[in-house]
């Protein structure tokens, strides 16, 4: 059987199914054209995000039997085009949450101290220590939007810093790593507000003008969630009124962000989407689709 790798996965999983007896391709950069083209050569495919795995690539593939998504999010992969045609969709949503959550933990850091601006202004040779006199996240209050797979290790992680935790989720009553409060509860207390929420229709500016009006001065704001999820207008806005002291932003409304307004502001701590860019969590996914999908070929 013959697998297509069409994102670049970790090797470990390449040897996984490899040694399972399948013949493994790996070619990136394919336009949906080219994948339309060679698919039906092919048993399964595993993509990462870049690779769109479209409904003519789906109905183009008539061996296909899997389709595995090394990662979580599966916004490119049309899901209802595979049940139509009985394709397995897998994927590996907890390959990668230690990664998200510690560069949570390590964005809440870069703002207590404002490391990002104080490197900078020392490489400047200009020694403002006066300047970068910060705060401490002992005794602290993390208010988790989304006590998910991500907040909850955030949360584990807070309370071991003794921070005190609350965290705001519908469909969570209680919890052993958080106090579980109400969203204006939550906007209202929280010295650092951080999000682990997927995007949709419920929680798309989840964070608005009116949300942010309801906080506490000099908020901490983390969004290593999905672009979306705060309205950026209105955080603009908080963050130069001064109600928001830092903002930490990985994912953005529009990505690539080469050019968003945010990146005027110095309070703005920017990375590029890279909550699950780690060697351990690309490992994990690189493994865990492998193994997903070797287990689902061999039926
Ligand atoms: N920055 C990155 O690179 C990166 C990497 C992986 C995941 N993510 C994002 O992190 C998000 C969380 O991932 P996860 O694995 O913890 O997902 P999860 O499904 O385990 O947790 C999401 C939580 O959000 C809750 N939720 C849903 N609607 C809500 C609402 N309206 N208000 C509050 N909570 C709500 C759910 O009940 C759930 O507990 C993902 O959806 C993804 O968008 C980002």
């Amino acid at each position: 059987m013959k697998v297509l790798v069409s994102d670049p996965i970790a090797p470990q999983g390449v040897e996984i199914l490899k040694n399972a007896g399948f013949e493994v391709t790996e070619q990136s950069g394919l336009s949906p054209e080219e994948l339309t083209k060679i698919i039906p050569g092919y048993d399964a495919i595993i993509v990462r995000s870049a690779t769109k795995v479209t409904k003519e690539v789906i109905e183009a593939g008539q061996n296909l039997k899997v389709i595995g998504r090394a990662g979580i999010g599966l916004d490119n992969v049309d899901q209802e085009a595979a049940k139509n045609k009985n394709i397995k969709v897998v994927n590996t949503p907890t390959a990668t949450s230690i990664s998200v959550a510690e560069l949570a933990l390590g964005m809440m850091f870069a703002a207590a101290r404002r490391i990002p601006q104080a490197s900078v202004s020392t490489r400047a040779s200009k020694w403002e220590k006066k300047k970068f006199k910060g705060f401490e996240l002992y005794g602290k209050k993390l208010g988790i939007i989304g006590l998910g797979r991500i907040g909850t290790e955030l949360a584990k992680r807070a309370k071991a810093i003794n921070m005190s935790v609350q965290a705001f989720d519908p469909y969570v009553k209680t919890s052993e790593y958080a106090q579980v409060v109400d969203l204006d509860t939550l906007l209202k207390e929280s010295d650092y507000i951080s999000l682990h929420i997927p995007r949709t229709k419920e929680t798309e500016h989840i964070l608005n003008k009116e949300s942010f009006s309801k906080m506490k001065d000099n908020v901490v704001i983390i969004n290593c969630a999905r672009g979306g999820v705060v309205d950026e207008n209105a955080l603009y806005e908080a963050i130069s009124s001064g109600k928001v002291r830092i903002a930490c932003v990985d994912v953005f409304e529009t990505e690539p962000a080469k050019e968003n307004k945010l990146f005027e502001l110095d309070q703005v701590i920017a990375t590029p989407h890279i909550g699950a860019q780690t060697k351990e969590g690309q490992a994990r996914a690189g493994t865990q689709v492998a193994e997903l999908v070797r287990d689902a070929l061999k039926g």
